[in-house]
């Protein structure tokens, strides 16, 4: 069933206090609720309950129901007006659920003998009958019962006893945002003094045999707490904060008031298990669901078609989190590749939407791309617009404003408008409408009077149900690079609102090239015509870091595009390149993320969008290739800077160091084209750190040479899970492409290949996903086996396998045969007799495409 943003109409009861009291048993716990309702509106008394609660009783101010006037569908309960008291009245129920029972790990659920919730965005109707919608907030007062040593629930604890514990939450939340654990749990314990003098006290509860790999979890917390009073002046809000870890989880993690659940790989790390991707990583999701407490929790959504309000937000936060306590110009990169990895993706496929939404099936199926990180994306342009003092003053309004609400994206909007005096109208669009802007740039100089003009042009294509794209307003920073590399201009941010629009600059000596779209000031996509040389110019001398790796990122693309139709490598770029590698002045991680060439998803993208079908085998050739070439071209180089950032001592996860150890690595893979696996084999065997053992292993499975580096792995690491996580994802996803689908059907074999695991089954069917010429082989034998597992996992999780489903997203810019293979095994998935709503939505919207 659809539902759609103009159909919103206020709940119209307010609720004046929740209270809960779980008993806990693995298949009959037993909930006891008692709500306190006030009517604001007219109507009956409609809640929300999941299929799965066994109704025990049902009162109203301790009476029960008549018949008559109580309804109970499948999803909800209705108590007619007539049997509704006309002041405020108190409804109770008691319920029984099913946790063990509960695979779909949504509303309360096992994981690894831990009792744990994950109630975003409608779990808790699988707990109890409720109002399940974000806009009504109520504090919350719950005991939780059980013989388990740990008791968890939202807020602050007030009472506990042999067997029990009771805790209340005094800050009105929505139900998405219940969280309730019950444990064998150990926790690494702090505490935090907040600004104005508070303590909190800190736990990351873990179970006890994880215990010596939280603490970098517990320092990442803290961390987050310092930067968010710094920066927004946010301050902590409750006596304690408590961290979860748990095993089975379909997501990253989860906001819950005061006791945050994660998924245990983004919080247990250490030197030998966790890789310094993994630690950054572990790092911005603390920060992001502890950032919540305020973009989220303070101040939620009035429906879930705002779900960018608090996620496009909080993870703009986190993102000037990482770039502050990090590198903030290899942070952009790194978010800019992802973004257009996996966003400029989906909006150029069947799945695109706008940020904000208007219509939806499943809401479970909008936790994407599109509204998380374009939904940052929008907020950082908004932010270029108005100015750092403009966007302080924003938000300073948007708290003071909006502080216990459920808020729309006009609400957002309206801030900046009343703070700043700028009228969004047409900025809005971003919100509104689905699409990746395509920026074209002609240039025209005049040498005579030394002006140059920049000719822009925008277009967005149409997307499903989408056929026509105004113009939208884009922030366009560009500088100005002499040929000889000094910078003529600074940076100067153009603001274009029309579909073509000129820009003039004058008294310019002689012609300049232009840095185009620095910092990455607007998610459009470029069309410009540049020589090599001029791009060779900009990756050597460049003063804007994004602007610089882009100029090396598109000199690599272009030879790709080119080898990939039978082309040879071009060598002003793998000589360009030289100069980078040479460069002590800078940043090692940089010099790393510059030697990765794109990747072969990505090259496939480029060459749909230039007109033409990709050939996932002539790509990873092509890509394969040019790696070699280069390699070739700067053996020495590379094996002296291979040397030369080993970084001795003991391991330190800080961007430094692991700056050092990426750029290691990245010299490694090359090098790898040419020595046979000698070093990395070598590394395989001396690394103390999973970082450079991964770096290490996934060259070797690449030459088909991991035999014993990875018998080795699994003698030493086969009872921790997340390590044979990366055993079980490596493999398909480095092996020759045709050798993969067989690795991923032996290692489907295996006793401890647990796919009920969302971590397990992801690891291996989205490994394999993840190589191209693998996944899209011309036989269809990676489609199959991916539809296959699909099939097999969506009746036990629906929203893992629906998420999963978006690997097909790419199909229709194949050719016709491929096409043909990939619609065939979306079809027998369409067809599956019990096929879940959320992959059934999946499912239906990628094939429409075809
Ligand atoms: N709000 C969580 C976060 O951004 C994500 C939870 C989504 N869960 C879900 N089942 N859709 O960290
Ligand atoms: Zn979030």
């Amino acid at each position: 069933e659809t539902r759609f943003l103009r159909d919103y109409s206020p709940y119209p009861f307010r609720v004046r206090e929740t209270r809960l009291d779980v008993t806990l048993a693995p298949q009959g716990t037993v909930v006891s609720s008692r709500i306190e309702f006030e009517r604001t509106g007219a109507g009956s008394l409609v809640l929300d309950g999941g299929t799965g609660l066994r109704t025990r009783s049902v009162t109203i101010d301790g009476a029960p129901v008549d018949a008559a006037h109580l309804a109970m569908t499948g999803e909800t309960l209705t108590i007619a007006e007539a049997a509704l008291p006309d002041r405020p009245f108190t409804f109770a129920a008691q319920v029984e659920i099913d946790p063990e029972a509960n695979t779909a790990l949504e509303g309360l659920y096992l994981s690894g003998g831990i009792f744990c919730t994950q109630c975003e965005a409608e779990g808790f109707r699988h707990i109890t009958w409720y109002p399940d919608r974000p806009d009504v907030m109520a504090p919350f007062r719950v005991t939780v019962r059980s013989n388990l040593p740990v008791l968890l629930s939202n807020g602050n604890p007030v009472a506990q006893g042999e067997g029990w514990a009771e805790w209340h939450d005094p800050w009105p939340k929505p139900a998405y945002l219940f969280a309730l654990v019950a444990g064998d749990l150990k926790a690494v314990s702090d505490s935090f003094t907040t600004m104005s003098g508070r303590k909190v006290a800190l736990n990351v509860w873990v179970r006890p045999a994880d215990l010596d790999r939280a603490d970098f979890a517990m320092e990442a917390l803290k961390k987050s707490m310092r930067w968010d009073e710094t920066a927004y002046g946010r301050e902590y809000d409750l006596d304690v904060f408590n961290i979860v870890a748990v095993d089975d989880f379909n997501m990253g993690a989860m906001e819950n008031k005061g006791l945050n659940i994660f998924n245990s790989k983004l919080v247990l790390a250490s030197p030998e298990t966790a890789t310094d991707a993994d630690y950054e990583r572990i790092e911005a999701v603390i920060a992001h669901e502890y950032f919540h407490n305020w973009t989220g929790n303070r101040i939620t959504c009035r429906d879930w078609f705002q779900l960018c309000l608090k996620e496009g937000l909080t993870v703009f936060r986190d993102q000037q989190f990482t770039s502050d306590v990090r590198s903030a110009a290899v942070k952009r990169i790194e978010d800019v590749v992802m973004l257009r990895g996996r966003q400029f993706r989906e909006d150029a496929g069947p799945l695109a939407h706008p940020p904000r939404p208007d219509r939806y099936e499943e809401i479970n199926n909008f936790y994407t791309a599109t509204v998380y990180e374009k939904g940052a994306e929008v907020i950082g342009m908004l932010r270029r617009l108005v100015g750092d003092d403009g966007y302080r003053k924003s938000l300073d309004l948007y708290f003071d404003r909006h502080d216990g609400q459920a808020c729309t994206i006009e609400d957002w909007l309206k801030v900046f408008e009343d703070a700043t005096g700028r009228d969004l109208a047409q900025f809005k669009r971003w919100y509104t409408d689905a699409g990746t802007p395509k920026l074209t740039l002609a240039e025209d100089w005049d040498d005579e009077a030394g002006r140059l003009t920049l000719r822009f042009s925008q277009a967005t294509a149409p997307t499903p149900g989408q056929p026509d794209k105004p113009a939208r307003v884009i922030p366009i920073a560009v500088g100005l690079i002499s040929q000889n590399g000094d910078e003529v201009l600074p940076t100067r941010v153009l603001e274009m609102t029309e579909a073509r629009q000129d820009f003039g600059f004058e008294g310019l000596g002689s012609r300049p090239v232009v840095s185009l779209l620095r910092g990455f000031s607007a998610p459009v996509t470029v069309d410009r015509k540049m020589t090599t040389v001029e791009r060779a110019i900009l990756l050597a001398h460049d003063t804007d870091s994004f602007a610089r790796w882009q100029a090396g990122h598109d000199l690599a693309m272009d030879s790709l595009v080119a080898m990939a139709r039978g082309g040879s490598v071009d060598p002003v770029f793998t000589h360009a390149l030289g100069g980078a590698l040479d460069d002590e002045s800078l940043d090692p991680a940089f010099v790393a993320l510059v030697l990765r060439l794109p990747g072969e998803d990505e090259i496939a993208a480029e060459i749909a969008a230039r007109g033409a079908t990709p050939d996932p085998d002539a790509i990873h050739q092509a890509r394969d290739a040019l790696a070699a070439g280069l390699a070739a071209e700067h053996e020495r180089g590379l094996s002296t800077l291979y040397d030369r950032m080993e970084v001795p001592g003991p391991y330190s996860p800080e961007a430094g160091p692991a700056g050092r150890r990426s750029l290691r690595l990245a010299a490694l893979g090359l090098l790898s084209r040419l020595d046979g696996g000698v070093r990395a084999q070598a590394l395989w065997d001396s690394a103390s750190n999973m970082t450079e053992k991964m770096g290490a292993l996934a060259a070797l499975v690449r030459l088909d040479r991991a035999g014993p580096a990875l018998a080795q792995m699994e003698a030493r690491f086969g009872d921790n899970r997340l390590v044979m996580d990366k055993f079980f994802s490596v493999q398909p996803m480095a092996a020759p492409p045709a050798r993969a689908v067989p690795v991923a059907k032996e290692l489907a074999e295996r006793p401890d290949f647990d796919w009920k695991n969302p971590n397990r089954f992801r690891s291996l069917i989205g490994g394999l996903a993840a190589n191209h010429a693998a996944f899209h082989a011309g036989d269809g034998s990676g489609y199959d086996f991916v539809a296959d597992w699909l099939m097999r996992l969506d009746p036990v999780n629906p929203q893992t396998a629906a998420r999963m489903t978006t690997v097909f997203e790419t199909w229709p810019r194949y050719d016709a045969d491929r096409r043909a293979r990939a619609r065939e095994a979306l079809e027998r998935l369409a067809a599956l007799p019990s096929l879940s709503g959320n992959t059934g939505e999946m499912v239906r919207r990628i094939l429409a495409a075809g």
